[in-house]
Protein backbone atom coordinates (compact mmCIF):
# COMPACT_ATOMS: atom_id res chain seq x y z
CA UNK A 1 0.00 0.00 0.00
CA UNK A 2 1.23 3.22 -0.75
CA UNK A 3 1.97 5.69 1.86
CA UNK A 4 0.72 8.81 1.77
CA UNK A 5 1.36 11.51 4.39
CA UNK A 6 3.20 11.18 7.79
CA UNK A 7 2.11 12.34 11.07
CA UNK A 8 4.04 10.65 13.45
CA UNK A 9 4.73 11.91 16.96
CA UNK A 10 6.41 14.86 17.14
CA UNK A 11 6.81 15.05 12.80
CA UNK A 12 5.46 17.87 11.72
CA UNK A 13 2.19 17.46 8.61
CA UNK A 14 3.30 17.10 4.85
CA UNK A 15 1.12 20.37 4.66
CA UNK A 16 1.66 22.58 7.33
CA UNK A 17 5.29 23.25 5.30
CA UNK A 18 6.15 25.67 3.21
CA UNK A 19 9.19 25.42 2.05
CA UNK A 20 11.27 27.45 -0.73
CA UNK A 21 10.19 26.61 -4.01
CA UNK A 22 12.81 25.49 -7.63
CA UNK A 23 12.63 26.40 -10.55
CA UNK A 24 10.52 23.71 -13.06
CA UNK A 25 10.90 21.94 -15.79
CA UNK A 26 8.46 22.01 -18.38
CA UNK A 27 8.19 20.51 -21.61
CA UNK A 28 8.72 16.62 -20.28
CA UNK A 29 6.77 13.49 -18.53
CA UNK A 30 5.94 13.64 -15.10
CA UNK A 31 3.78 10.44 -13.23
CA UNK A 32 0.38 11.60 -12.69
CA UNK A 33 -1.06 8.50 -10.72
CA UNK A 34 -1.42 4.88 -10.65
CA UNK A 35 -3.49 4.03 -13.59
CA UNK A 36 -5.24 1.10 -11.29
CA UNK A 37 -7.35 4.43 -9.84
CA UNK A 38 -8.95 5.45 -13.17
CA UNK A 39 -11.84 3.08 -13.03
CA UNK A 40 -14.60 3.10 -15.57
CA UNK A 41 -16.46 6.30 -15.36
CA UNK A 42 -14.52 7.80 -12.67
CA UNK A 43 -12.36 11.27 -12.66
CA UNK A 44 -9.47 11.30 -10.71
CA UNK A 45 -7.66 13.92 -9.42
CA UNK A 46 -3.87 14.93 -9.45
CA UNK A 47 -1.37 18.02 -9.07
CA UNK A 48 1.62 18.12 -11.30
CA UNK A 49 3.94 21.11 -11.64
CA UNK A 50 1.44 23.28 -9.93
CA UNK A 51 -1.25 22.44 -12.64
CA UNK A 52 -4.72 20.75 -11.50
CA UNK A 53 -5.27 18.16 -13.51
CA UNK A 54 -8.37 15.51 -14.01
CA UNK A 55 -7.37 12.14 -14.81
CA UNK A 56 -9.76 9.45 -16.32
CA UNK A 57 -9.74 6.38 -18.84
CA UNK A 58 -12.10 6.15 -21.98
CA UNK A 59 -14.01 2.93 -22.35
CA UNK A 60 -11.63 2.07 -25.05
CA UNK A 61 -8.76 1.88 -22.59
CA UNK A 62 -6.68 5.08 -23.06
CA UNK A 63 -6.42 7.37 -20.32
CA UNK A 64 -6.44 10.64 -20.66
CA UNK A 65 -5.69 14.04 -18.70
CA UNK A 66 -7.01 17.14 -18.89
CA UNK A 67 -6.36 20.51 -17.29
CA UNK A 68 -9.04 20.72 -13.95
CA UNK A 69 -10.37 23.40 -15.26
CA UNK A 70 -13.31 24.03 -17.64
CA UNK A 71 -12.53 26.48 -20.29
CA UNK A 72 -15.93 28.40 -19.95
CA UNK A 73 -16.00 29.38 -16.30
CA UNK A 74 -13.41 27.57 -14.48
CA UNK A 75 -14.96 25.31 -12.67
CA UNK A 76 -12.95 21.90 -12.28
CA UNK A 77 -14.20 18.93 -14.45
CA UNK A 78 -13.64 16.79 -11.93
CA UNK A 79 -17.00 17.89 -9.76
CA UNK A 80 -18.55 16.79 -13.27
CA UNK A 81 -19.44 13.62 -15.12
CA UNK A 82 -17.89 11.28 -17.16
CA UNK A 83 -19.43 8.71 -19.04
CA UNK A 84 -16.74 6.46 -20.56
CA UNK A 85 -16.45 8.86 -23.78
CA UNK A 86 -17.60 12.28 -22.60
CA UNK A 87 -16.43 14.76 -19.59
CA UNK A 88 -19.27 16.61 -18.91
CA UNK A 89 -19.14 20.41 -17.44
CA UNK A 90 -21.17 20.31 -13.71
CA UNK A 91 -22.34 24.03 -14.42
CA UNK A 92 -23.64 24.33 -17.97
CA UNK A 93 -23.04 20.78 -19.23
CA UNK A 94 -20.67 21.43 -22.19
CA UNK A 95 -19.18 18.52 -23.21
CA UNK A 96 -15.66 17.58 -24.23
CA UNK A 97 -13.82 14.53 -25.67
CA UNK A 98 -11.17 14.00 -22.96
CA UNK A 99 -8.17 13.03 -24.98
CA UNK A 100 -8.15 16.24 -27.08
CA UNK A 101 -10.20 18.31 -25.63
CA UNK A 102 -12.31 18.89 -27.95
CA UNK A 103 -15.68 20.80 -26.98
CA UNK A 104 -18.43 18.13 -28.54
CA UNK A 105 -21.61 19.59 -27.08
CA UNK A 106 -23.12 22.96 -25.89
CA UNK A 107 -26.49 22.55 -24.74
CA UNK A 108 -27.64 26.32 -24.36
CA UNK A 109 -27.00 26.44 -27.81
CA UNK A 110 -30.33 27.00 -30.04
CA UNK A 111 -31.40 27.35 -33.63
CA UNK A 112 -30.48 31.05 -33.97
CA UNK A 113 -26.55 30.26 -32.62
CA UNK A 114 -23.53 30.33 -34.98
CA UNK A 115 -20.74 28.89 -32.24
CA UNK A 116 -19.51 26.10 -33.72
CA UNK A 117 -18.71 24.21 -30.56
CA UNK A 118 -15.85 22.18 -31.77
CA UNK A 119 -13.93 24.91 -32.43
CA UNK A 120 -13.57 25.61 -28.45
CA UNK A 121 -11.19 23.42 -26.14
CA UNK A 122 -10.44 22.69 -22.99
CA UNK A 123 -6.87 21.64 -22.26
CA UNK A 124 -5.86 18.38 -22.52
CA UNK A 125 -2.86 17.19 -22.34
CA UNK A 126 -0.52 13.89 -23.76
CA UNK A 127 -1.32 11.19 -21.46
CA UNK A 128 0.30 7.65 -21.52
CA UNK A 129 0.38 4.52 -19.15
CA UNK A 130 3.48 2.84 -18.40
CA UNK A 131 4.33 0.34 -15.48
CA UNK A 132 0.83 1.11 -14.09
CA UNK A 133 1.76 5.47 -13.80
CA UNK A 134 -0.25 7.60 -16.33
CA UNK A 135 2.40 10.16 -17.51
CA UNK A 136 1.43 13.18 -18.58
CA UNK A 137 3.61 15.91 -20.56
CA UNK A 138 3.39 19.22 -19.71
CA UNK A 139 4.17 21.84 -22.19
CA UNK A 140 5.44 25.23 -20.48
CA UNK A 141 2.78 27.70 -19.71
CA UNK A 142 1.03 29.39 -22.37
CA UNK A 143 2.47 26.86 -24.64
CA UNK A 144 1.03 24.26 -27.04
CA UNK A 145 3.65 21.69 -26.35
CA UNK A 146 4.38 18.89 -28.24
CA UNK A 147 6.42 15.39 -26.84
CA UNK A 148 7.76 14.45 -30.19
CA UNK A 149 11.17 13.40 -29.18
CA UNK A 150 10.66 12.74 -25.92
CA UNK A 151 9.83 8.95 -25.26
CA UNK A 152 7.42 8.14 -22.20
CA UNK A 153 9.86 6.78 -19.45
CA UNK A 154 9.67 2.88 -19.07
CA UNK A 155 11.12 1.05 -16.70
CA UNK A 156 13.75 -1.75 -18.07
CA UNK A 157 12.81 -5.67 -18.34
CA UNK A 158 15.06 -8.04 -19.36
CA UNK A 159 13.09 -11.06 -19.47
CA UNK A 160 9.00 -11.97 -19.81
CA UNK A 161 8.62 -13.45 -16.41
CA UNK A 162 8.81 -10.86 -13.54
CA UNK A 163 7.49 -9.35 -10.52
CA UNK A 164 6.51 -5.48 -10.36
CA UNK A 165 6.32 -3.53 -6.89
CA UNK A 166 5.67 0.25 -6.54
CA UNK A 167 5.85 2.51 -3.63
CA UNK A 168 5.49 6.14 -3.44
CA UNK A 169 5.61 8.97 -1.05
CA UNK A 170 5.10 13.07 -0.62
CA UNK A 171 7.59 14.97 0.18
CA UNK A 172 7.56 18.22 1.47
CA UNK A 173 10.82 19.81 0.14
CA UNK A 174 11.08 20.83 -3.53
CA UNK A 175 12.09 18.96 -6.14
CA UNK A 176 15.47 19.87 -6.05
CA UNK A 177 16.41 18.76 -2.54
CA UNK A 178 13.87 15.67 -3.75
CA UNK A 179 16.57 14.67 -6.41
CA UNK A 180 19.87 15.55 -4.39
CA UNK A 181 18.35 14.04 -1.61
CA UNK A 182 18.11 10.59 -4.28
CA UNK A 183 21.70 11.01 -5.35
CA UNK A 184 23.46 11.18 -2.57
CA UNK A 185 25.35 8.62 -1.31
CA UNK A 186 26.90 9.95 2.40
CA UNK A 187 23.15 9.94 3.98
CA UNK A 188 23.13 6.16 3.52
CA UNK A 189 24.79 4.79 6.74
CA UNK A 190 23.38 7.73 9.04
CA UNK A 191 19.46 7.73 7.53
CA UNK A 192 19.71 3.78 6.08
CA UNK A 193 20.43 2.38 9.12
CA UNK A 194 18.95 -1.27 9.84
CA UNK A 195 20.49 -4.37 10.42
CA UNK A 196 19.54 -6.18 7.21
CA UNK A 197 21.02 -3.19 5.58
CA UNK A 198 23.61 -2.18 7.32
CA UNK A 199 25.51 -0.36 9.90
CA UNK A 200 26.91 3.08 10.67
CA UNK A 201 29.82 1.63 11.87
CA UNK A 202 30.46 -0.11 8.24
CA UNK A 203 31.61 3.32 6.21
CA UNK A 204 34.00 2.58 4.62
CA UNK A 205 36.25 4.45 1.59
CA UNK A 206 34.85 4.17 -2.03
CA UNK A 207 35.66 4.66 -5.47
CA UNK A 208 32.70 4.77 -8.10
CA UNK A 209 33.21 5.53 -11.78
CA UNK A 210 30.87 7.97 -13.62
CA UNK A 211 30.45 8.91 -17.18
CA UNK A 212 28.23 11.62 -19.12
CA UNK A 213 25.30 10.62 -20.80
CA UNK A 214 23.01 12.63 -22.62
CA UNK A 215 21.42 14.89 -20.39
CA UNK A 216 22.60 12.94 -17.06
CA UNK A 217 25.00 11.00 -15.74
CA UNK A 218 26.10 6.98 -15.35
CA UNK A 219 27.17 5.59 -12.15
CA UNK A 220 29.41 2.80 -14.72
CA UNK A 221 28.88 -0.78 -14.18
CA UNK A 222 30.15 -2.10 -10.94
CA UNK A 223 30.29 -4.67 -8.69
CA UNK A 224 28.10 -3.21 -5.65
CA UNK A 225 29.49 -2.44 -2.68
CA UNK A 226 29.81 -5.59 -0.54
CA UNK A 227 28.55 -4.00 2.78
CA UNK A 228 25.53 -3.96 1.88
CA UNK A 229 22.77 -7.20 2.85
CA UNK A 230 20.56 -7.16 -0.80
CA UNK A 231 23.98 -7.53 -2.52
CA UNK A 232 25.19 -9.92 -0.71
CA UNK A 233 21.74 -12.18 -1.01
CA UNK A 234 22.59 -12.04 -4.82
CA UNK A 235 25.46 -13.39 -3.87
CA UNK A 236 23.88 -16.77 -3.75
CA UNK A 237 23.30 -17.21 -7.70
CA UNK A 238 27.17 -17.80 -7.51
CA UNK A 239 27.70 -15.00 -10.55
CA UNK A 240 29.66 -11.82 -10.83
CA UNK A 241 26.90 -9.09 -9.98
CA UNK A 242 26.62 -5.75 -11.57
CA UNK A 243 24.55 -2.91 -11.00
CA UNK A 244 24.68 0.39 -13.57
CA UNK A 245 22.77 3.71 -11.93
CA UNK A 246 21.87 6.26 -14.35
CA UNK A 247 20.60 9.72 -13.58
CA UNK A 248 18.78 11.78 -16.56
CA UNK A 249 16.85 14.87 -16.14
CA UNK A 250 14.25 16.45 -15.36
CA UNK A 251 13.82 13.53 -12.45
CA UNK A 252 14.80 10.16 -13.16
CA UNK A 253 17.24 7.34 -11.69
CA UNK A 254 17.00 3.81 -13.26
CA UNK A 255 19.11 1.02 -11.06
CA UNK A 256 19.70 -1.64 -13.29
CA UNK A 257 21.81 -4.89 -11.45
CA UNK A 258 22.35 -8.26 -12.98
CA UNK A 259 23.58 -11.59 -11.83
CA UNK A 260 23.95 -13.92 -14.87
CA UNK A 261 20.40 -14.26 -16.40
CA UNK A 262 18.59 -12.76 -12.87
CA UNK A 263 17.92 -9.29 -12.70
CA UNK A 264 16.46 -6.43 -10.90
CA UNK A 265 15.42 -3.22 -11.80
CA UNK A 266 14.40 0.16 -10.34
CA UNK A 267 12.82 3.17 -11.74
CA UNK A 268 12.81 6.15 -9.40
CA UNK A 269 11.21 9.57 -10.15
CA UNK A 270 10.92 12.44 -8.12
CA UNK A 271 8.12 14.71 -9.21
CA UNK A 272 7.37 18.19 -8.52
CA UNK A 273 3.71 18.60 -7.15
CA UNK A 274 4.13 22.44 -6.70
CA UNK A 275 7.03 24.28 -7.18
CA UNK A 276 7.64 23.70 -3.51
CA UNK A 277 6.49 19.90 -3.17
CA UNK A 278 7.34 17.10 -4.59
CA UNK A 279 6.40 12.87 -5.14
CA UNK A 280 8.79 10.14 -4.92
CA UNK A 281 7.93 6.90 -6.99
CA UNK A 282 9.47 4.17 -7.54
CA UNK A 283 8.58 1.54 -9.59
CA UNK A 284 10.71 -2.26 -9.71
CA UNK A 285 10.67 -5.22 -11.49
CA UNK A 286 12.43 -8.20 -10.72
CA UNK A 287 13.43 -12.18 -11.70
CA UNK A 288 15.57 -13.02 -8.91
CA UNK A 289 13.97 -15.31 -6.43
CA UNK A 290 11.04 -15.57 -8.88
CA UNK A 291 9.91 -18.81 -7.42
CA UNK A 292 10.46 -17.75 -4.05
CA UNK A 293 7.07 -17.46 -2.44
CA UNK A 294 6.72 -13.87 -0.12
CA UNK A 295 9.57 -12.50 -2.00
CA UNK A 296 7.25 -9.86 -3.19
CA UNK A 297 5.90 -8.82 0.00
CA UNK A 298 9.08 -9.03 2.19
CA UNK A 299 10.84 -6.77 -0.26
CA UNK A 300 7.84 -3.95 -0.67
CA UNK A 301 8.39 -3.64 3.07
CA UNK A 302 12.27 -3.48 2.54
CA UNK A 303 11.50 -1.38 -0.08
CA UNK A 304 9.01 1.15 1.92
CA UNK A 305 10.83 1.29 5.14
CA UNK A 306 13.76 2.57 3.17
CA UNK A 307 11.65 5.21 1.18
CA UNK A 308 10.08 5.85 4.07
CA UNK A 309 13.45 6.70 5.94
CA UNK A 310 14.30 9.48 3.07
CA UNK A 311 10.66 10.94 3.67
CA UNK A 312 11.24 10.83 7.36
CA UNK A 313 14.64 12.79 7.16
CA UNK A 314 13.16 15.53 4.20
CA UNK A 315 10.19 16.05 6.84
CA UNK A 316 13.34 17.60 9.35
CA UNK A 317 15.25 18.93 6.58
CA UNK A 318 11.93 21.00 5.66
CA UNK A 319 11.43 22.17 8.78
CA UNK A 320 15.32 23.38 8.76
CA UNK A 321 14.39 24.55 4.94
CA UNK A 322 11.84 26.98 6.16
CA UNK A 323 14.25 30.20 7.29
CA UNK A 324 16.26 30.05 4.14
CA UNK A 325 19.93 28.95 5.48
CA UNK A 326 22.37 29.60 2.97
CA UNK A 327 23.58 25.49 2.14
CA UNK A 328 26.73 24.25 0.55
CA UNK A 329 27.83 21.21 -1.53
CA UNK A 330 30.79 19.46 -1.08
CA UNK A 331 33.32 17.41 -3.17
CA UNK A 332 33.03 14.35 -3.91
CA UNK A 333 30.23 13.45 -2.28
CA UNK A 334 28.13 16.17 -3.30
CA UNK A 335 29.96 16.23 -6.42
CA UNK A 336 26.55 14.66 -8.53
CA UNK A 337 24.22 17.27 -6.86
CA UNK A 338 26.57 19.59 -8.48
CA UNK A 339 25.82 18.18 -11.99
CA UNK A 340 22.46 17.67 -11.74
CA UNK A 341 22.35 21.83 -10.74
CA UNK A 342 24.28 22.15 -13.34
CA UNK A 343 22.73 20.22 -16.41
CA UNK A 344 19.06 21.35 -14.74
CA UNK A 345 20.57 25.11 -15.79
CA UNK A 346 21.69 24.21 -19.08
CA UNK A 347 18.71 22.61 -20.10
CA UNK A 348 16.63 25.49 -19.04
CA UNK A 349 18.91 27.72 -20.81
CA UNK A 350 18.30 25.56 -23.82
CA UNK A 351 22.50 24.75 -23.94
CA UNK A 352 23.59 21.29 -24.91
CA UNK A 353 26.27 22.08 -22.88
CA UNK A 354 27.17 19.01 -20.54
CA UNK A 355 28.58 19.71 -17.15
CA UNK A 356 31.47 16.55 -17.47
CA UNK A 357 33.89 16.49 -20.29
CA UNK A 358 34.12 12.59 -19.99
CA UNK A 359 34.47 10.03 -17.11
CA UNK A 360 35.63 10.49 -13.86
CA UNK A 361 36.32 8.91 -10.28
CA UNK A 362 34.70 9.76 -7.21
CA UNK A 363 35.48 9.15 -3.80
CA UNK A 364 33.92 9.03 -0.64
CA UNK A 365 33.25 7.06 2.56
CA UNK A 366 29.91 5.44 3.05
S1 LIG B 1 -18.41 26.38 -16.53
FE1 LIG B 1 -18.28 24.53 -17.56
S2 LIG B 1 -19.93 24.57 -18.91
FE2 LIG B 1 -20.01 26.51 -17.98
FE1 LIG C 1 17.98 7.46 0.83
Amino acid sequence: MPFVTTTEKGVPRLDSIQGPSATLIYDDWYPALRTDRLRKSKLAKAMLLDIPLVLGRRMDGRVFAMRDSCPHRGIPLSVGWFDGERVTCRYHGWEFEPCSGQCAKIPSLSSHDRLDPTRIYATAFPCEERDGHAWVFIPGPGKKGTSVGRAVPELAKFGARYRTAFLTADLPCNVDHGIIGLMDPAHGPFVHQAWWWRSRTSIREKTKKFEPIPEGFRMSAHAPSGNSAPYKLLGVYGQPVETTIDFILPNRRTETIRCGDKWFSSLTTVTPVTSSTCRIDVVAAWNVFYHVPLVKPVAKFFGAKFVRQDQLTMIQQAEGLRHNPSLMLIDDADKPAKWYFALKQARLEGLGKHPMDGPVELHWRS
